[in-house]
Protein backbone atom coordinates (compact mmCIF):
# COMPACT_ATOMS: atom_id res chain seq x y z
CA UNK A 1 0.00 0.00 0.00
CA UNK A 2 1.62 3.84 -0.74
CA UNK A 3 0.78 6.19 2.14
CA UNK A 4 1.60 9.76 1.65
CA UNK A 5 4.38 10.72 4.30
CA UNK A 6 3.95 14.28 3.42
CA UNK A 7 0.44 13.87 5.30
CA UNK A 8 1.78 14.79 8.85
CA UNK A 9 1.52 12.96 11.69
CA UNK A 10 0.77 9.02 12.45
CA UNK A 11 0.84 6.85 10.16
CA UNK A 12 -2.07 6.37 7.70
CA UNK A 13 -3.50 3.53 5.72
CA UNK A 14 -5.09 5.61 3.40
CA UNK A 15 -4.28 5.17 -0.20
CA UNK A 16 -2.67 8.14 -1.23
CA UNK A 17 -3.96 10.48 -3.49
CA UNK A 18 -1.35 11.38 -5.47
CA UNK A 19 -0.22 10.83 -9.42
CA UNK A 20 -0.35 6.98 -10.10
CA UNK A 21 3.07 5.24 -9.91
CA UNK A 22 2.26 3.85 -13.53
CA UNK A 23 3.13 7.06 -14.43
CA UNK A 24 6.37 7.03 -17.09
CA UNK A 25 9.40 9.76 -16.53
CA UNK A 26 11.30 10.63 -19.11
CA UNK A 27 15.00 11.09 -17.68
CA UNK A 28 18.60 12.02 -19.66
CA UNK A 29 20.54 8.83 -20.31
CA UNK A 30 24.11 9.50 -18.52
CA UNK A 31 26.24 7.17 -17.79
CA UNK A 32 27.03 8.20 -14.07
CA UNK A 33 30.62 7.07 -14.12
CA UNK A 34 32.59 8.16 -11.24
CA UNK A 35 29.51 10.31 -9.59
CA UNK A 36 29.98 14.27 -9.33
CA UNK A 37 29.58 15.27 -6.18
CA UNK A 38 26.99 17.56 -4.87
CA UNK A 39 27.61 21.17 -3.59
CA UNK A 40 29.78 19.68 -0.29
CA UNK A 41 27.20 21.97 1.63
CA UNK A 42 23.87 21.19 -0.01
CA UNK A 43 24.81 17.21 1.64
CA UNK A 44 26.24 18.57 4.70
CA UNK A 45 22.63 20.50 5.51
CA UNK A 46 20.63 17.22 5.09
CA UNK A 47 23.28 15.15 6.81
CA UNK A 48 22.70 17.20 9.68
CA UNK A 49 19.39 16.06 9.83
CA UNK A 50 19.95 12.35 8.88
CA UNK A 51 22.42 12.05 11.16
CA UNK A 52 19.95 12.18 14.24
CA UNK A 53 18.33 9.31 12.73
CA UNK A 54 19.62 5.98 14.32
CA UNK A 55 20.53 3.61 11.43
CA UNK A 56 23.65 2.10 9.68
CA UNK A 57 24.69 4.69 6.82
CA UNK A 58 27.88 5.90 7.74
CA UNK A 59 28.63 9.75 6.60
CA UNK A 60 30.85 8.77 4.12
CA UNK A 61 28.45 6.61 2.48
CA UNK A 62 25.67 9.20 3.09
CA UNK A 63 27.95 11.61 0.95
CA UNK A 64 27.80 8.51 -1.88
CA UNK A 65 24.48 8.20 -2.12
CA UNK A 66 24.04 12.25 -2.06
CA UNK A 67 26.30 11.88 -4.63
CA UNK A 68 25.30 9.49 -7.27
CA UNK A 69 22.37 10.81 -7.34
CA UNK A 70 23.92 14.31 -8.77
CA UNK A 71 23.48 12.92 -12.46
CA UNK A 72 19.26 12.57 -12.33
CA UNK A 73 17.42 14.57 -14.53
CA UNK A 74 13.74 15.95 -14.03
CA UNK A 75 11.15 13.97 -11.93
CA UNK A 76 13.57 11.26 -10.54
CA UNK A 77 12.12 8.22 -9.05
CA UNK A 78 14.46 7.10 -6.30
CA UNK A 79 13.98 3.55 -5.08
CA UNK A 80 15.18 2.51 -1.76
CA UNK A 81 14.90 -0.80 -0.53
CA UNK A 82 14.88 -1.18 3.66
CA UNK A 83 14.39 2.54 4.97
CA UNK A 84 14.13 1.50 8.71
CA UNK A 85 14.05 4.71 10.77
CA UNK A 86 14.98 6.86 7.51
CA UNK A 87 18.01 7.47 7.74
CA UNK A 88 19.03 6.78 4.14
CA UNK A 89 15.45 8.01 3.02
CA UNK A 90 16.35 11.78 3.99
CA UNK A 91 19.52 11.76 2.32
CA UNK A 92 17.59 10.56 -0.91
CA UNK A 93 14.84 13.38 -0.14
CA UNK A 94 17.46 15.92 -0.73
CA UNK A 95 18.43 14.47 -3.65
CA UNK A 96 14.98 13.91 -5.18
CA UNK A 97 13.63 17.49 -3.90
CA UNK A 98 16.46 19.04 -6.03
CA UNK A 99 14.97 17.26 -9.48
CA UNK A 100 11.64 17.55 -8.32
CA UNK A 101 11.48 13.77 -7.83
CA UNK A 102 10.45 11.28 -5.46
CA UNK A 103 11.81 8.59 -3.31
CA UNK A 104 9.85 5.04 -3.38
CA UNK A 105 10.84 3.57 0.19
CA UNK A 106 10.24 -0.13 0.18
CA UNK A 107 10.26 -1.48 3.70
CA UNK A 108 7.58 -4.06 5.05
CA UNK A 109 8.85 -2.97 9.33
CA UNK A 110 9.70 -6.57 9.98
CA UNK A 111 9.20 -7.58 13.18
CA UNK A 112 12.19 -8.54 15.98
CA UNK A 113 15.09 -7.39 17.97
CA UNK A 114 17.49 -6.27 14.85
CA UNK A 115 14.73 -4.53 12.93
CA UNK A 116 11.66 -3.23 15.61
CA UNK A 117 8.70 -3.89 13.76
CA UNK A 118 6.03 -1.49 14.33
CA UNK A 119 7.80 0.96 16.64
CA UNK A 120 10.14 1.76 14.20
CA UNK A 121 7.81 1.80 11.40
CA UNK A 122 6.20 5.33 13.68
CA UNK A 123 9.78 6.42 13.96
CA UNK A 124 10.03 6.28 10.17
CA UNK A 125 6.75 8.68 9.81
CA UNK A 126 8.15 10.89 12.48
CA UNK A 127 11.32 10.98 11.18
CA UNK A 128 10.28 11.98 7.54
CA UNK A 129 7.65 13.97 8.42
CA UNK A 130 9.98 16.55 10.30
CA UNK A 131 12.96 15.97 8.11
CA UNK A 132 13.24 18.75 5.28
CA UNK A 133 11.79 16.91 2.33
CA UNK A 134 8.74 15.00 2.93
CA UNK A 135 6.80 15.55 0.11
CA UNK A 136 8.70 13.51 -1.94
CA UNK A 137 8.62 10.24 0.12
CA UNK A 138 6.12 7.43 0.03
CA UNK A 139 6.20 4.44 1.33
CA UNK A 140 5.45 0.71 0.07
CA UNK A 141 5.01 -0.94 3.11
CA UNK A 142 5.44 -4.30 1.53
CA UNK A 143 8.69 -6.80 1.18
CA UNK A 144 10.98 -6.12 -1.68
CA UNK A 145 10.36 -9.53 -3.32
CA UNK A 146 6.53 -8.91 -3.16
CA UNK A 147 6.32 -5.54 -4.32
CA UNK A 148 8.66 -6.54 -7.41
CA UNK A 149 6.68 -9.51 -9.75
CA UNK A 150 3.70 -6.32 -10.39
CA UNK A 151 6.22 -3.58 -10.46
CA UNK A 152 6.08 -1.27 -13.39
CA UNK A 153 6.92 2.30 -13.45
CA UNK A 154 10.72 3.24 -14.47
CA UNK A 155 13.16 4.33 -11.80
CA UNK A 156 16.21 6.29 -12.07
CA UNK A 157 18.15 5.47 -9.00
CA UNK A 158 18.04 2.14 -6.58
CA UNK A 159 19.58 1.72 -3.37
CA UNK A 160 19.20 -1.73 -1.90
CA UNK A 161 19.74 -2.59 1.75
CA UNK A 162 16.77 -4.47 2.91
CA UNK A 163 17.08 -8.47 3.98
CA UNK A 164 20.35 -9.81 3.53
CA UNK A 165 20.58 -13.37 2.00
CA UNK A 166 20.97 -14.23 -0.97
CA UNK A 167 18.11 -15.23 -2.26
CA UNK A 168 16.53 -12.06 -1.73
CA UNK A 169 19.23 -10.16 -2.97
CA UNK A 170 19.28 -11.75 -6.08
CA UNK A 171 15.63 -10.83 -6.41
CA UNK A 172 16.34 -7.42 -5.43
CA UNK A 173 18.88 -6.78 -8.14
CA UNK A 174 15.73 -7.91 -10.59
CA UNK A 175 14.93 -4.69 -9.85
CA UNK A 176 17.28 -2.65 -12.14
CA UNK A 177 15.11 -4.10 -15.25
CA UNK A 178 13.08 -1.30 -14.03
CA UNK A 179 16.16 1.42 -14.26
CA UNK A 180 17.28 2.98 -17.07
CA UNK A 181 20.25 2.54 -18.31
CA UNK A 182 23.19 3.94 -16.75
CA UNK A 183 21.18 4.44 -13.45
CA UNK A 184 23.16 3.68 -10.16
CA UNK A 185 22.92 0.85 -8.26
CA UNK A 186 23.94 1.24 -4.40
CA UNK A 187 24.54 -1.40 -1.94
CA UNK A 188 25.04 -1.61 1.34
CA UNK A 189 27.02 -4.59 3.13
CA UNK A 190 28.15 -5.47 -0.27
CA UNK A 191 31.85 -6.45 1.13
CA UNK A 192 30.63 -6.94 4.86
CA UNK A 193 27.46 -9.68 4.68
CA UNK A 194 28.07 -13.39 3.56
CA UNK A 195 24.69 -13.20 2.05
CA UNK A 196 24.78 -10.20 -0.15
CA UNK A 197 28.63 -11.13 -1.59
CA UNK A 198 27.83 -14.54 -2.53
CA UNK A 199 25.22 -12.92 -4.19
CA UNK A 200 27.26 -10.21 -5.99
CA UNK A 201 29.70 -12.90 -6.77
CA UNK A 202 27.17 -15.31 -8.11
CA UNK A 203 24.85 -12.69 -10.03
CA UNK A 204 27.23 -10.05 -10.66
CA UNK A 205 30.27 -10.83 -11.38
CA UNK A 206 28.93 -13.18 -14.00
CA UNK A 207 26.33 -11.19 -15.27
CA UNK A 208 26.13 -8.53 -18.09
CA UNK A 209 24.09 -5.45 -16.49
CA UNK A 210 25.59 -4.29 -13.67
CA UNK A 211 29.34 -2.75 -13.69
CA UNK A 212 31.60 -2.26 -10.16
CA UNK A 213 32.12 1.73 -9.97
CA UNK A 214 33.72 1.94 -6.11
CA UNK A 215 32.83 1.94 -2.41
CA UNK A 216 32.54 3.81 0.53
CA UNK A 217 32.95 1.62 3.21
CA UNK A 218 31.01 -1.31 2.48
CA UNK A 219 28.49 0.75 0.23
CA UNK A 220 28.93 -0.11 -3.02
CA UNK A 221 28.37 1.87 -6.25
CA UNK A 222 27.35 0.12 -9.42
CA UNK A 223 26.28 1.29 -12.89
CA UNK A 224 23.40 -0.23 -15.40
CA UNK A 225 25.81 -0.56 -18.21
CA UNK A 226 27.80 -4.11 -19.66
CA UNK A 227 30.48 -4.30 -17.56
CA UNK A 228 34.48 -5.17 -18.59
CA UNK A 229 36.74 -7.01 -17.59
CA UNK A 230 38.38 -4.38 -15.41
CA UNK A 231 34.94 -3.88 -13.87
CA UNK A 232 34.65 -7.13 -13.05
CA UNK A 233 38.01 -7.85 -11.30
CA UNK A 234 37.39 -4.96 -9.38
CA UNK A 235 34.59 -6.89 -7.93
CA UNK A 236 37.36 -9.58 -7.21
CA UNK A 237 39.46 -7.04 -5.31
CA UNK A 238 36.94 -6.25 -3.05
CA UNK A 239 37.38 -9.88 -1.28
CA UNK A 240 40.14 -9.47 0.70
CA UNK A 241 38.23 -6.94 2.48
CA UNK A 242 35.04 -8.43 2.77
CA UNK A 243 36.82 -11.78 4.08
CA UNK A 244 38.69 -9.46 6.49
CA UNK A 245 34.67 -8.31 7.56
CA UNK A 246 33.83 -11.81 7.88
CA UNK A 247 37.16 -12.20 9.75
CA UNK A 248 35.82 -9.71 12.25
CA UNK A 249 32.40 -10.73 12.71
CA UNK A 250 33.15 -14.06 13.97
CA UNK A 251 35.68 -12.76 16.46
CA UNK A 252 33.01 -10.12 17.72
CA UNK A 253 30.83 -13.43 18.08
CA UNK A 254 33.44 -14.90 20.48
CA UNK A 255 33.89 -11.73 21.99
CA UNK A 256 37.48 -11.54 21.20
CA UNK A 257 37.52 -7.34 20.84
CA UNK A 258 41.16 -6.74 21.59
CA UNK A 259 41.78 -9.19 18.59
CA UNK A 260 39.38 -6.90 16.13
CA UNK A 261 41.03 -3.71 17.79
CA UNK A 262 44.40 -5.25 16.41
CA UNK A 263 42.68 -5.65 13.10
CA UNK A 264 41.89 -1.49 13.30
CA UNK A 265 38.17 -2.23 14.34
CA UNK A 266 37.54 -0.63 17.36
CA UNK A 267 33.59 -1.10 17.76
CA UNK A 268 30.80 -3.44 19.61
CA UNK A 269 29.57 -3.33 15.94
CA UNK A 270 29.85 -5.60 12.74
CA UNK A 271 31.77 -3.51 9.81
CA UNK A 272 29.34 -1.95 7.77
C1 LIG B 1 19.62 -2.34 7.61
S1 LIG B 1 17.99 -1.75 7.74
C2 LIG B 1 17.97 -0.40 6.62
C3 LIG B 1 18.73 0.76 7.13
C4 LIG B 1 18.43 2.07 6.45
N1 LIG B 1 18.69 2.02 5.02
C5 LIG B 1 19.24 3.16 7.12
O1 LIG B 1 19.91 3.95 6.45
O2 LIG B 1 19.21 3.26 8.34
C6 LIG B 1 17.12 -3.00 6.90
C7 LIG B 1 15.63 -2.70 6.71
O3 LIG B 1 15.18 -3.60 5.71
C8 LIG B 1 13.88 -3.99 6.01
N2 LIG B 1 13.66 -5.22 5.28
C9 LIG B 1 13.96 -6.50 5.63
N3 LIG B 1 13.58 -7.35 4.65
C10 LIG B 1 13.08 -6.56 3.65
C11 LIG B 1 12.55 -6.82 2.36
N4 LIG B 1 12.46 -8.06 1.87
N5 LIG B 1 12.13 -5.77 1.62
C12 LIG B 1 12.22 -4.50 2.08
N6 LIG B 1 12.73 -4.21 3.27
C13 LIG B 1 13.14 -5.22 4.05
C14 LIG B 1 13.82 -4.10 7.52
O4 LIG B 1 12.49 -3.94 7.99
C15 LIG B 1 14.75 -2.94 7.93
O5 LIG B 1 14.00 -1.80 8.21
Amino acid sequence: MMIPLHLRGAPSETPHPLRPLTTPRYCALVTIGRPSPTHPEDFAEVWKYADTIPGWLTEEQGRLLHDSGSDLGPGAVLLEIGSHQGRSTVVLGDVARRVDGEVIAVDPFVEGRLFGGTPTKTKFFANIAGSPTPEVVRLVEEYSTKARPGWTTPIDYLYIDGKHDVWTLSDDLKWHEHLRSGGPVLIHDCYSSIGVTLGILLYVLFGNDLAYERRAGSLALFVKRRPSLRDRLRILGEMPWWIRNVFLKVLLRLRLRPITRLLGHDSPYDPY
